[in-house]
C-alpha cells in the first residue's frame, strides 16, 4: 500500500505564523511563506482523519504514458543548487524519527533525524546520516555511535511532534536530552540506549557499517550509519503482526517536507496495479 502526504499548506504572513514548538523554524522567513496550517498557534488541529482515497488517475491505460508537467526543466550542477539539504527534503521525503544513543558514560541522548531510512529488508538495515555542526564539530549523537557502534531509532507521531523535535537543543554532552525535554525513556532490550516511551514503533540497531564523506576541500561533512535491526518494538493499538497491517488512523505518522512537516492523512488504494 502507498502513501501520499497531505497538501495542508497555506501562504500565510510570518509575523502571524508561531509554529507549535516555538518560533525556531518560522521566524527565520520573512513575510510571506508556505507553512502546514496545523502549526498556527490559536487554531486548533482539526480530528484527525486518514483517508482512503482512489488512485489519481482511474482512467488511465497501461501503455499510455502519463502527464509530464508542461514548466521548463532547468538542469543544475549539485554545487548550483540553491540549498541542497533543503532541495533534497523538499523532494525526497523523509520520515520524522528520534534516534537514540548513549555516551560511554552513560548519558542517554536522543536527537531528531530525517535522514533515515530502511536501506535494505534482509538483513533489515536502517541507514542514518549525521551532518558535522556547522563549526565543524562532531554532534552527540556522532560521538556515541563511534563509542558503542548502537542506535536506536524511533518513529514520531503527531502527538509528541513538539517534544521530539524540540531534542534539536544543542545541549552539552553531559546533559540528558530525554530528562530536560521530557521525553519518557523506555528501555531496549539489546542496545544500551533507552528508546522514547511516546513511540509508536521503535528500532534497536547495531552498526554495520559506516561511510564518511567529505567535500570537495577534503573536509568531512557527514557519516552514514548503516544499523542492523536487532529488536523492534512495536505497540499493539497501531501494528497487528497477525496481518501486518498498520491503523493510520491512529499512527499520525509525520513526515519532513522540505523545512516544514506533514500529518500522512491519506492513503492512495493502489489495488488496480496487482
Ligand atoms: C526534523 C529534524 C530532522 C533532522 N535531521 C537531521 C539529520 O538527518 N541529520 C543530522 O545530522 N541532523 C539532523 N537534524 C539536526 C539534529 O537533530 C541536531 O543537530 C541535534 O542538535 C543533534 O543533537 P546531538 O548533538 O545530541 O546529536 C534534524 C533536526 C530536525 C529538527
Amino acid at each position: 500500500m502507498s502513501l501520499s502526504l497531505t497538501n495542508s499548506f497555506v501562504k500565510i504572513p510570518a509575523t502571524k505564523a508561531l509554529s507549535a514548538f516555538g518560533n525556531s523554524i518560522i521566524s527565520k522567513r520573512n513575510i510571506s511563506r508556505t507553512v502546514p496550517n496545523h502549526f498556527f498557534f490559536g487554531k486548533k488541529p482539526e480530528k484527525f482523519e486518514v483517508k482512503r482515497v482512489e488512485i489519481p488517475n482511474a482512467t488511465w491505460k497501461k501503455g499510455t504514458p502519463q502527464k509530464i508537467p508542461s514548466g521548463k526543466i532547468i538542469s543544475y550542477e549539485p554545487k548550483d543548487i540553491f540549498n541542497m539539504i533543503k532541495f533534497t527534503k523538499g523532494t525526497l521525503l523523509s520520515a520524522t524519527t528520534l534516534v537514540s544513543t548513549v555516551s560511554a558514560d552513560g548519558v542517554a541522548n536522543t536527537a531528531p533525524f530525517a535522514f533515515c531510512n530502511c536501506i535494505c529488508p534482509n538483513p533489515p538495515i536502517i541507514s542514518i546520516t549525521v551532518h558535522k555542526k556547522p563549526d565543524g564539530s562532531l554532534k552527540d549523537t556522532q560521538v556515541n555511535i563511534d563509542a558503542t557502534k548502537e542506535f536506536g531509532v524511533s518513529i514520531v507521531s503527531d502527538w509528541f511532534l513538539e517534544s521530539a523535535i524540540s531534542t534539536n537543543a544543542n545541549l552539552p554532552p553531559e546533559e540528558d536530552e530525554f530528562e530536560k525535554i521530557g521525553i519518557t525513556k523506555m528501555p531496549s532490550s539489546v542496545i544500551k540506549a533507552p528508546l522514547p516511551a511516546q513511540s509508536a514503533v521503535s528500532f534497536e540497531c547495531k552498526v554495520v557499517s559506516s561511510t564518511t564523506f567529505t567535500d570537495e576541500n577534503g573536509n568531512e561533512t557527514s557519516v552514514v550509519y548503516n544499523g542492523q535491526v536487532v529488536k523492534i518494538h512495536a505497540n499493539e493499538e497501531f501494528y497487528n503482526n497477525k496481518t501486518g497491517e498498520f491503523d493510520y488512523e491512529k499512527f499520525n505518522l509525520i513526515a519532513r517536507v522540505d523545512g516544514h512537516y506533514s500529518k500522512i492523512n491519506n492513503i492512495i488504494n493502489v489495488d488496480f496495479v496487482k
